[in-house]
């Protein structure tokens, strides 16, 4: 692990301005704020989609509600992207070859072409118990105060998300029985560990010696899965094995 410089919420826009920190800080700030943002985004058109694909009406006001607080994430971000000088579009045009990467395979799946409930149930375990984690372990103890005040907000909700999919896992294994709910998580589950990012980049070293995360991905994608699996032997389920190496698939 690197040496951290800067301690948890030390460092504001007016720090930036006056050029009080190392020159790479911002630009490394900027990507990781694009990362987050964006999948907010994405995670919002798929609870929007949702309400489209689910047919069970009994689930939409909590689909509705989760809808509106991904938005209002993804402006809490975009509005931080927007005080150092930098527009959502052009935020979102530096994310375009990221996108296409494992990583985020699963927001974009959501977004574009999952159907029906045991999509939205795959879908908000993969993005929501995991955005849990990445938001609650490394953005809340960012060095870059305006983004652990936007964790703050967006941590309180996103409990609740989690809370959701923990809801609809275990109607799905009541309902679908124990083998459809293994094989929708063979399909999912690598999306949601991948959604972690790929260990020991160089851009996590910047990261970590920045103070903008305090734990590298793969560490987190372990505890995820601590805690699903965890979840899942509550229920009577194992989960399906993954390789070993990012990027995960189904072993
Ligand atoms: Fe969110
Ligand atoms: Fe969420």
């Amino acid at each position: 692990m690197p040496r951290r410089l800067y301690g948890v919420r030390e460092i504001g826009p007016s720090e930036l301005r006056a050029g009080r920190v190392e020159p790479h800080y911002q630009k490394v700030l900027v990507r990781l704020l694009s990362a987050h943002a964006i999948a907010e985004k994405l995670t919002a058109l798929g609870y929007q989609r949702a309400l489209d694909t689910v047919a069970d009406s009994s689930l939409h006001p909590l689909i509705r509600k989760n809808l509106a607080e991904e938005r209002r994430h993804a402006r809490l971000i975009y509005k931080v992207l927007e005080e150092i000088g930098v527009a959502e579009s052009a935020a979102d045009r530096s994310m375009m070859r990221v996108l296409k990467s494992p990583s985020f395979e699963a927001p974009r799946y959501f977004a574009e072409r999952a159907e029906g409930e045991t999509d939205l149930l795959m879908a908000s375990l993969a993005l929501d118990a995991t955005g849990l984690l990445m938001i609650g372990i490394n953005y809340r103890d960012s060095s870059y105060a305006p983004h652990a005040r936007a964790a703050d907000i967006i941590l309180e909700e996103e409990a609740e998300h989690d809370e959701f999919a923990s809801m609809l896992l275990g109607r799905a294994v009541e309902r679908l029985g124990a083998e459809r709910v293994i094989d929708a998580l063979r399909r999912w589950l690598p999306r949601a560990v991948n959604f972690f990012g790929p260990p020991g980049t160089g851009f996590t070293y910047d990261c970590l010696r920045y103070g903008l995360k305090s734990r590298d991905n793969q560490e987190l994608a372990d505890l995820f899965l601590t805690m699903l699996e965890r979840r899942a032997r509550q229920l009577g389920i194992t989960l399906p094995a993954l390789t070993p190496d990012y990027p995960h698939t189904a072993a």
